[in-house]
């Protein structure tokens, strides 16, 4: 096959590159993966609508969130496992998002610890996302490392009171990492290092634990971790626009839309269509991001056109990460980069900051 020119060429490199069953667990989703095509499909129903001699020049991408300049808005998202995908994991990862000027948000899932991550990317902007752990001394030794890794923000998932349910990771009997990977920030220690003691960022051979996805966590939790820590809450995972006025009212310091890529509960709706509501119900008190089945710069520009701040991107990182490694990363990175530019030319908007939604038309 020629060299991948779009995103969803990525997906086919990687396919043909990765394990079955890991490509399983990286494309597949909960139930019957209802949830999972209409991210995608939702994007292909909305219509853009450019205006014409507006004279906009050179569109401008760059924008800042929570205090930090990003050179496009759309980062990468938290996933899991990227050692999966290539030997360097999210080392390789942090690189292309460092180089590509966004931010990449370290799952707590990662296969390399968030220190060693940040210290492989030098000048990276880190986010960190989190799972409340129902042992909050747990949960803050795991912010503690976060913080200590220079994490400029937490991402607290909230969409997982319980594991979804992957069909196709039950068939091919995928339920643990292979031998020599696990998830370095479920480390049983308070130890900051690596943990091995040689200082080379290996990770160390201590136990770890499994992430526990409780039904007991609440908005108390969220006002704990607010007391917990001074880093600003990025609360994602929510879809129902109370809940957005809740997060508000707790003090997150932005709404984060998302269906988790189609993997928790399915059937609930694309998350492009749960924006415009969320985006009113939040009423600008926060920023608003959203994630879920963007594939070309044309499907950011919808997203930001409807009201967010920034998108993020899930599984493209890991087709890029899987095809190419750091430079797949890179280019899928860029790709979408050149389709918002080229998109918002053909759109006569001069900058991210001056889309509205009137440019977007359901068809
Ligand atoms: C393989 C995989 C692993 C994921 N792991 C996490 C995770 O550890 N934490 C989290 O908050 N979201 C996780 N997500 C959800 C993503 O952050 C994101 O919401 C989703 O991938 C967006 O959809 P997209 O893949 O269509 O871009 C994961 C998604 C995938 C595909």
């Amino acid at each position: 096959m020629h060299a991948p020119v779009t995103v969803r060429e990525f997906e086919t490199v990687a396919r043909d590159r990765l394990h079955p069953a890991h490509y399983d667990y990286f494309a597949g989703g909960a139930g019957d993966e209802i949830t999972v095509r209409a991210n995608e499909a939702a994007f292909a129903r909305l219509a853009l609508l450019p205006r014409v001699l507006r004279g906009a020049g050179r569109p401008r991408t760059e924008t800042t969130l929570l205090g930090s300049r990003v050179a496009t808005p759309v980062l990468v998202a938290p996933t899991a496992f990227h050692r999966l995908a290539d030997p360097e994991g999210e080392k390789a990862t942090a690189r292309a998002a460092a180089a590509a000027g966004t931010i990449m948000i370290v799952s707590m899932a990662a296969t390399v610890a968030v220190g060693d991550v940040a210290a492989a990317a030098p000048g990276a902007t880190l986010w960190f996302q989190l799972y409340i752990q129902p042992d909050m001394a747990f949960t803050e030794a795991i912010v503690r490392r976060a913080e200590a890794a220079g994490c400029t923000a937490l991402v607290v998932t909230v969409d997982s009171p319980a594991r979804g349910r992957h069909d196709r990771d039950v068939r091919n009997g995928f339920d643990d990492l292979p031998e020599g990977m696990r998830c370095e920030n479920l480390r049983d220690d308070d130890r900051v290092s690596d943990g091995d003691g040689d200082g080379d960022g290996d990770g160390g051979a201590g136990p770890v634990r499994s992430i526990v996805m409780s039904p007991e966590i609440s908005w108390e939790h969220v006002d704990l971790l607010r007391r917990m820590t001074s880093l600003p809450i990025v609360l994602k995972g929510v879809t129902h626009p109370a809940d957005a006025r809740l997060a508000v009212e707790h003090g997150v310091s932005a709404v984060y839309v998302s269906n988790h890529g189609g993997r928790q509960l399915d059937t609930v709706p694309a998350a492009v269509e749960l924006l415009p509501e969320i985006v009113a119900a939040v009423g600008g008190a926060v920023p608003v991001l959203v994630d879920g089945g963007i594939r070309r710069g044309t499907d950011v520009v919808k997203a930001l056109a409807l009201g967010a701040s920034a998108v993020a991107v899930g599984r493209p990182v890991i087709w890029g990460l899987a095809a190419d490694g750091e430079r797949g990363v890179s280019r899928v990175l860029g790709l979408l980069r050149d389709e918002v530019e080229h998109a918002l030319t053909l759109c006569g908007v001069a900058s991210v900051h001056d889309l509205e939604p009137g440019l977007v038309r359901r068809c």
